[in-house]
């Protein structure tokens, strides 16, 4: 089993690592003095596969629990899927001291994690990850969000959790796709902050793809460590250092709202992302071509697109302008200066976005 503490002022919590570290959760949350009701919140596939068992260690342990499913997709985060939940826990919560449980991937922890944020102005919450992406980035950290059609992750709280277990077991059930839509967040830390761990993905990518434990036990201890450093120095983005954590992602996000959430899960939109993001920091002299080859190749080789299929340069560029990262109206992204380094760079000249973009477009824009 590793720790990494997330060491913030106020709230510093634990991330938990580890195969078969579930039954310690009953422990673990007596010690933190969460309160006696979980109220769990999963979907139907997690629910299948896992929750029977996370239900039962609670039992035992001697808290009572309630399972709420969602729909798996998406569009879950969303404002009307927030209200169902917060009306059902309104219902449960009678006089009882309720903590919430995110059971799930990223779209999980992100609404629930909002819920939790804002039901009597902000409720206790624990994350039990169940994906490779929600286990290397989305528990850790306290960003929750849901959508709107105007654009992703626009409603949300900082809020962090009390607690984050990765229970590595959980992600024997995942797909390769999804293992590689985690892979894809694997790859942006080692891009932005940690060139021994770019060499390790490089030689290493298959066994994470077959779910090793070995390897699997180390990607997600060295990301958890990554992101709590970062997360601890600059908790609400506010110092330019958290903002590295988005490479990938100015055009990622904007790929994943024009093709409206169905052509690429996250991981495979901020590989897309990265990819156009890495080309710009090649077409602004900021980092060799060789070294732009390297993480092409590693996205490639992880099985993750290197093409944008199925939404235009034009949707692309519509969703780009409407993203929360712009500074006023200055663009803003994170670009490489080698490989495990990166830096905040403002206005990035237009024609450069473009060609990096349409160089990754299936059919380009003859503009
Ligand atoms: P997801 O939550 O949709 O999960 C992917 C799929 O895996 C779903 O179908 C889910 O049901 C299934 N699944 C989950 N656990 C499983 C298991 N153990 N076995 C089998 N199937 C399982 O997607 P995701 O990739 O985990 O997360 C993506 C979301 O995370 C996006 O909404 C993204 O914006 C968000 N995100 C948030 C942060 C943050 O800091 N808050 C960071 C990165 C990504
Ligand atoms: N995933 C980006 C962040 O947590 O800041």
């Amino acid at each position: 089993m590793r720790i990494v503490n997330l060491k913030l002022k106020k709230h510093p919590y634990d991330i938990i690592i580890g195969r078969g570290i579930l039954p310690r959760l009953g422990n673990l949350l007596k010690k933190i003095d969460i309160g006696a009701h979980a109220y769990i919140i999963t979907n139907p596939t997690v629910k299948k596969h896992c929750a029977e068992k996370l239900q039962s260690i609670l039992s035992s342990s001697g808290f009572s629990t309630k399972i709420k499913t969602i729909p798996d997709t998406e569009k879950s985060k969303s404002l009307e899927t927030a209200t169902a939940i917060l009306k059902d826990i309104a219902k449960y919560d009678k006089r009882k001291r309720i903590f919430i449980v995110a059971f799930g991937g990223g779209v999980i922890g992100d609404v629930s994690g909002f819920v939790a944020s804002i039901y009597k102005r902000g409720v206790s919450y624990i994350q039990i990850p169940t994906t490779l992406l929600a286990q290397v980035d989305s528990s850790i950290g306290g960003k929750t969000a849901v959508d709107l059609s105007e654009g992703k992750n626009l409603i949300g709280a900082f809020y962090h959790p009390r607690l984050v277990l990765s229970e590595i077991s959980f992600l024997k059930t995942l797909n390769l796709r999804q293992l590689r839509s985690g892979l894809a967040e694997v790859i942006k830390y080692a891009a932005i902050k940690d060139g021994e761990l770019f060499i390790y993905l490089e030689k290493k990518y298959r066994a994470i793809l077959e779910c090793r434990y070995a390897a699997m036990e180390f990607i997600i201890e060295r990301c958890s460590r990554i992101k709590a450093e970062i997360v601890a120095k600059d908790e609400r983005e506010e110092k330019g250092i958290r903002t590295i954590l988005n490479f990938g992602h100015t055009i990622g996000h904007a790929i994943e709202a024009a093709s409206q959430y169905e052509s690429y899960n996250h991981g495979e939109a901020i590989a897309l992302g990265m990819l156009v993001e890495t080309e710009i920091s090649k077409k602004l002299g900021l980092i060799s071509s060789a070294k732009a080859a390297r993480i092409e190749k590693l996205i490639s080789a992880a099985g993750l697109p290197t093409i944008i299929k199925g939404c235009s340069f034009k949707s692309i560029i519509q969703a780009h302008h409407r993203d929360k990262k712009f500074l006023g109206k200055k663009n803003r992204f994170v670009l490489l200066t080698d490989i495990g380094r990166a830096k905040v760079v403002l206005n990035v000249p237009i024609p450069i976005i473009y060609v990096a973009l349409n160089g990754r477009i299936k059919i380009p824009s003859s503009r």
